[in-house]
């Protein structure tokens, strides 16, 4: 056998080769790759060959050579990994928990508060949080040089030309009008979001907070659905059935009212709550001024409905018991970790 035909049969002998564990493995290496083995007397041998043969030779043997030592370096992963498989692997063994974030409380309650609005047919509408005049104000039945602008202490935004056009939305009413521009009634919607005043920061206020805004127009909506469908919420919401609307002012709504919600006097925390008098104040609603659906060009003679709109923060603290509203902005993991069972 010439020194060609020597290295064609070790090459048909190694692409047979298998090794069934990794003893066998070894031996193989040894027997090829070895200091005495068959790679080793070849390259001894390919030092007495022609300068022609060793010119075609060199190159395939130094091929076939690294073919060998992949080859048992392959048999020697894969047999080790399923040794390792059947016995050093315990499979009762409990498996290590991921650290799973956290739910927000005011996402909670917000996801929460759309759960229930979503079961009677309201869906999720949203607007921009720099907001202009006319959605934030006007439209909304807010003149110029109106008082109640000033019940809402704004942070203007300026222009680059120096106007201010622009705020940072004083309330989440702003989207009511959005909604009634781009849709037709009936409509019937709610609308989360985060809402800024120009208020100095305490444990019980901040210049940021959230809102929760409702909006339904149709034909021939009445003031005792508006109640019918506060009443359901607060059962829902806060487990509790009885509410009470008071009436107020809001330049959007007419008649306008503030909703409480009979919360009771059974223990020391209902009478801190409610100051003594077993009624919370929840939220304020009314029927949607016919000069605000004619601004959002519906028609005020065909259509009617009603509003509110309700802080979130309130809720959350109470439901969490969390004692500074500044918390529930500052983010501290310690804090925000404590509602991981919200998953
Ligand atoms: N936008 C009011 C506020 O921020 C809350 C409100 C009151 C919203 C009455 C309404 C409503 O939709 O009908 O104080």
């Amino acid at each position: 056998m010439n020194f060609s035909e020597r290295v064609e049969q070790l090459k048909a002998e190694l692409d047979k080769a298998t090794a069934k564990n990794l003893e066998e493995a070894e031996q193989l290496r040894i027997k090829y790759l070895g200091s005495k083995g068959v790679f080793k007397a070849l390259f001894n041998d390919f030092k007495s060959v022609s300068s022609e043969e060793k010119r075609a030779l060199g190159k395939p043997l130094n091929e076939l050579k690294s073919f060998a030592e992949e080859r048992v370096a392959q048999w020697k992963a894969e047999l080790s990994g399923a040794e390792v498989k059947h016995k050093d692997i315990d499979l009762t063994r409990p498996g290590m928990l991921g650290s799973l974030g956290a739910e927000h409380p005011i996402s909670i309650i917000k996801r929460e508060i759309i759960d229930i609005f979503h079961g009677i047919g309201f869906s999720v509408a949203e607007g921009p949080e720099i907001e202009d005049d006319w959605h934030n104000f006007s439209a909304l039945n807010f003149p110029p040089e109106h008082p109640a602008r000033d019940m809402q202490d704004t942070f203007f935004v300026k222009n680059p030309n120096g106007t201010e056009d622009y705020v940072l939305r004083t309330h989440t009413s702003s989207v009511q009008v959005r909604t009634m521009e781009s849709e037709k009634p009936p409509i019937r919607i709610i609308a989360p979001g985060r809402v800024f005043r120009n208020e100095a920061v305490s444990a019980r206020s901040h210049c940021i907070f959230h809102q929760i805004e409702g909006l339904y127009i149709d034909e021939g909506v009445t003031f005792a659905d508006m109640k019918q469908t506060l009443e359901y919420f607060a059962k829902e919401f806060f487990g509790k059935s009885k509410i009470r609307l008071r009436p107020s002012y809001f330049p959007f709504t007419e008649p306008s009212a503030e909703v409480d919600v009979y919360w009771g006097l059974e223990n020391e925390l209902d009478h801190r709550i409610t100051k003594g008098t077993g009624w919370l104040e929840v939220m304020g609603c009314g029927m949607v001024d016919p000069a605000v659906l004619e601004s959002s060009n519906i028609d005020p003679e065909k259509y009617s409905g009603f509003a509110f709109g309700m802080g979130l923060e309130r809720s959350a603290m109470q439901r969490f018991q969390i004692p500074d509203i500044r918390m529930i902005f500052e983010n501290d993991v310690r804090f925000l970790q404590q509602f991981r069972s919200a998953l």
